[in-house]
């Protein structure tokens, strides 16, 4: 079901991710609309809220000529800037809503980490963050292609959240398994137009709380409905803390450990950039970005992205197709490299004059008899988070980043392999 979804969503050379008809009073803002009354925190009121603000909040704004409205820029990159995920927190305090806007938290109710964790299979934490995707948000561009923006910004805005987590020595731990329909209910969230799509779990084990899961506020959404991708992301639900367990292989090791300072000042200055510089940057710094980006991650299910490099400009490489570790699968003109990067993520710039382009892939058919359908979630979902830590790591360079869209058979043609494109990074110096 999610590879018939993947396939009927991927876009031939030529063609367009777009919806060409789209208007912009239709643009969704990409902010809840709290009530006036509605209950605020300050955001220190639980862990989970500075490391949102520093890792999710808003980092710069502009005016958007054409509409003539505020774009609120984020600390991780989001396609179109549609923003579709939406951050809740779990903590002793009761359920909220990191409100990006207003610099606060929104109470929705009460501690509701017992069920939360319940719903997870896994024992309460001090704090819980659950993302939840809002399709409406990215389909207004992206239509039924969207559910697989919504998790690639959650992986992005996750490779924040890992890294911040860790630098504050909160052993952050990710759960792609859970309950869906409980952890929806839990966070009154619809199942449809809105739905959960990770939990992380932060801090040191508590004791089960009383249970108290009232849910007064409720902020619903709608929109049009996607019917391939509802139908992939109901085909992926895990039904009961059975399935959950079966489901589950719970990974080793922990989210690597970088200076918080550093983060935040890559996480702050981190916008996409899109001209390059045709200087080759030092190979060293690349192995080193890329071996951020291929760490483990602290989850619930083995790894199954495998990341491709494009070296168009990197000293001491020739220009061609590398694995993860630099090493060559096959030399390629540079020019002949640069057209073809370019070409495949549809036909864009940045990927051409970058130094060099990383592309996230999977084995789909092999994920799909590995993991089940549930896999496909995770597949987009590494995707994002390997990308994020890419974007990020460029930063911390003092290099520029964009992530880029694709036109599918195109790129496993350029890397010459049957892997399926999930999403691409282009990293260099700026031009
Ligand atoms: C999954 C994903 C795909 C993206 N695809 C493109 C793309 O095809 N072309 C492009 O110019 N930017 C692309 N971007 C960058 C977004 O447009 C950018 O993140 C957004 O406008 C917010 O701006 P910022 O990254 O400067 O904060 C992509 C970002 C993500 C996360």
């Amino acid at each position: 079901m999610t590879l018939e979804y993947h396939r009927a969503t991927n876009v031939v050379a030529g063609g367009t991710d777009e919806d060409e008809v789209r208007t912009v009073e239709t643009l969704p803002v990409p902010f809840k609309d709290y009530p006036a009354g509605a209950e605020r925190f300050p955001l220190e009121a639980s862990v989970a809220g500075p490391l949102l603000e520093a890792g999710a909040g808003i980092v710069r704004s502009r005016e958007a000529p054409s509409t003539g409205r505020t774009i609120y820029f984020r600390g991780y990159s989001s396609a179109g800037a549609l923003y579709p995920v939406e951050a809740y927190v779990a903590s002793a305090e009761g359920v909220f809503s990191f409100d990006a806007l207003g610099h606060a938290l929104v109470r929705h109710g009460g501690d509701v980490r017992g069920p939360l964790a319940q719903a997870a299979a896994t024992p309460v934490r001090e704090a819980f963050v659950i993302l939840t995707g809002i399709h409406a948000r990215t389909g207004w561009k992206y239509m039924e292609r969207g559910y697989r923006h919504i998790w690639w910004d959650a992986g992005t805005m996750l490779a924040n959240l890992l890294a911040l987590a860790s630098a504050d020595d909160l052993t952050p731990r990710l759960h792609t398994a859970f309950v869906d329909r409980e952890l929806n209910e839990l966070l009154g969230v619809d199942g449809r137009h809105e739905y959960a799509l990770a939990l992380l779990g932060l801090g040191s084990q508590v004791e089960a709380p009383p249970n108290d899961p009232s849910n007064s506020l409720l902020l619903s959404e709608n929109g049009p409905g996607y019917p391939l991708a509802e139908g992939a992301h109901a085909a992926s639900a895990l039904h009961d803390a059975d399935a959950v367990r079966a489901w589950r292989v719970d990974q080793p090791g922990s989210e690597p450990k970088l200076s918080r300072d550093v983060l935040l000042r890559a996480i702050r200055r981190r916008g996409s950039v899109r001209d390059f510089s045709p200087e080759p940057i030092p190979r060293d710094e690349v192995a080193e970005v890329l071996a951020w980006s291929e760490a483990p991650i602290p989850a619930d299910v083995p790894p199954v992205v495998r990341q491709w490099v494009t070296v168009n400009a990197v000293e001491g490489l020739e220009p061609g197709i590398y694995d993860a570790h630099l090493k060559l699968v096959r030399p390629v003109p540079e020019a002949e490299l640069r057209r073809g990067s370019g070409f495949a993520a549809m036909e864009q710039d940045h990927p051409r004059l970058a130094a060099f382009d990383v592309w996230q892939m999977a084995d789909l058919d092999a994920v799909g008899a590995r993991l089940g359908d549930r896999g496909y979630r995770w597949a987009q979902l590494e995707a994002g988070i390997r990308a994020g830590r890419l974007q990020i790591g460029a930063f911390m360079r003092g290099w520029g980043a964009a992530a880029s869209t694709f036109y599918d058979d195109e790129v496993s043609k350029l890397l010459g392999t049957e892997e399926s494109p999930l999403l691409m990074v282009a990293i260099g110096n700026r031009g």
